[in-house]
């Protein structure tokens, strides 16, 4: 019985003209079914080969800084030398390598949101380099919207605190040619050498507009701009602000710069 009303359904889709409104319907809604099936099948078992490149990007990213990248090497073994972790925002300190923190969001007021993320971990990574024993690099994430998107990067500080040794920003969508020369290695080498803060503790690092004057009394805090992205470099500069100002790393950088890099 149940066959042949099947047969018959069969029979009567089959005798229904193509131009026939049913028919239209039902096959546009099949393959519109079929395609979402196909695509949120592909999300989910895409996500964890994604989430391990994004890991890997970070982890090119930190070596980079680090100057410990080398493409021939295996990332894993390089990623050894450098050790991970964990510092409060809140209180400045460093947690306890065995002491893993409940996860807690920050979630910023407007006028403190300067990076435009609206929230974020209390609890961040950070990444340590020695040199000889010695702990002589400091590696700390920044992320910030830049003029179209999210922009990611990590800075390298020398044990003063104050002072950066390296830059990069990368995982953006600024435009190729403008925005997205903030990932160039020769506007990145500009920042080599600049300070953070002044004498007074202010902040003071900062992308201008043009070209730095070697004689200014600024130029050790400024980097030369980005001609026709200046949209983008004010995202660079108040993510960097954000970050290294009091309700980012400020706190510890604080402790850092009295106590030196161990003692944050
Ligand atoms: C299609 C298009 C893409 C743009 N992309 C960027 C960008 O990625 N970053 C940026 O700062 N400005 C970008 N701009 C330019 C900005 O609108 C703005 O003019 C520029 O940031 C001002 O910088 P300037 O004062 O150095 O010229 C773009 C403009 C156009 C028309």
């Amino acid at each position: 019985m149940s066959s042949k009303t099947n047969t018959s359904l069969w029979a009567r889709w089959r005798n229904l003209s193509n131009d026939s409104p049913t028919k239209i319907v039902v096959v546009a809604v099949g393959v519109c079914l079929a395609c979402s099936i196909l695509v949120s099948s592909a999300a989910v078992l895409l996500k964890p080969r994604q989430q391990e490149n994004e890991a890997q990007a970070r982890q090119q990213e930190i070596l980079k800084v680090a100057g410990l990248y080398r493409a021939d090497a295996d990332m894993e073994t390089l990623f050894e030398a450098i050790e991970t972790r964990y510092v409060d925002l809140v209180s400045g300190d460093y947690i306890a390598a065995n002491d893993v923190p409940t996860p807690t969001v920050l979630t910023l007021a407007r006028e403190h949101d300067i990076a435009g993320i609206g929230k974020h971990p209390r609890h961040v990574p950070i990444y340590h380099v020695y040199e000889n024993d010695v702990l002589a690099t400091l590696i700390l994430p920044l992320i910030g919207k830049g003029l179209w998107s999210t922009i990611h990067g990590f800075v390298a500080l020398a044990a003063d605190g104050n002072t950066v040794k390296a830059i990069s920003f990368y995982d953006h969508a600024e435009t190729p040619g403008l925005g997205s020369e903030i990932s160039s290695p020769d506007w990145q080498a500009k920042w080599q050498g600049k300070k953070i803060v002044g004498m007074h503790g202010h902040m003071q690092i900062r992308v201008i507009k043009g070209q730095v004057d070697p004689a200014s009394h600024h130029a050790d805090y400024e980097i030369d701009g980005l001609s026709g992205a200046t949209l983008t470099a004010n995202g660079v500069t108040n993510m960097v602000h954000y970050w290294l100002g009091e309700h980012g790393f400020g706190p510890f950088l604080a402790r850092v710069r009295v106590s030196g890099p161990e003692g944050g």
